[in-house]
């Protein structure tokens, strides 16, 4: 079984961004590490709309947190990357009872990251090209790796 997805367009991510969505139950936690451009903010455009958010999903980087309804689900999209200069005086896993939590540049701080959680590794390659590298811990989320391979 491969953990690796590669994608050659915004849509094609949209669209594995969109299979994670219906394979994932909650609560859950899924962590995007990848550069700027890498296409994070696509990714979770599509499991939004598998969760049925029917919101326009935008980068959160100058909120940290955006929450979104879906059906049933909520997803918090959450962006660290500039949680350094703001300080966290939040607890994760209150956001984490009810929903998904998908978390942009998730190693800014490791002290509020689970213990178990889907890590997706983007790297970017030639133009559109994009590689998924799939990094489950914990028996929940090689779960989600099985549904969608
Ligand atoms: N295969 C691809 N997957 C995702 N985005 C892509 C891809 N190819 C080109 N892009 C473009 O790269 C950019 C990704 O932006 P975004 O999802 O906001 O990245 P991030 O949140 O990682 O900074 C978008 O402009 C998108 O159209
Ligand atoms: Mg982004």
């Amino acid at each position: 079984m491969t953990n690796k997805f590669k994608t050659s367009s915004a849509e094609e991510t949209r669209n594995l961004g969109y299979k994670v969505g219906k394979c994932i139950t909650m609560p859950s936690v899924i962590l995007l590490d990848g550069d700027l451009a890498a296409g994070k903010t696509t990714f979770t455009q599509g499991l939004a709309k598998a969760l049925g958010v029917k919101k326009v999903v935008n980068s959160p980087s100058f909120t940290i947190m955006k929450s979104y309804t879906g059906e049933g689900v909520d997803l918090h999209h959450l962006d660290l990357y500039r949680l350094d200069s703001v300080g966290y005086d939040f607890d994760l896993e209150d956001y984490l009872v009810d929903g998904i939590a998908v978390i942009e540049w998730p190693f800014q701080v490791e002290e509020v990251l689970p213990e178990e959680y889907l890590l997706i590794k983007i790297d970017k390659g030639n133009l559109d090209e994009r590689t998924f590298t799939f990094i489950p811990k914990g028996s929940k989320y090689e779960g989600v790796l099985k549904c969608i391979g």
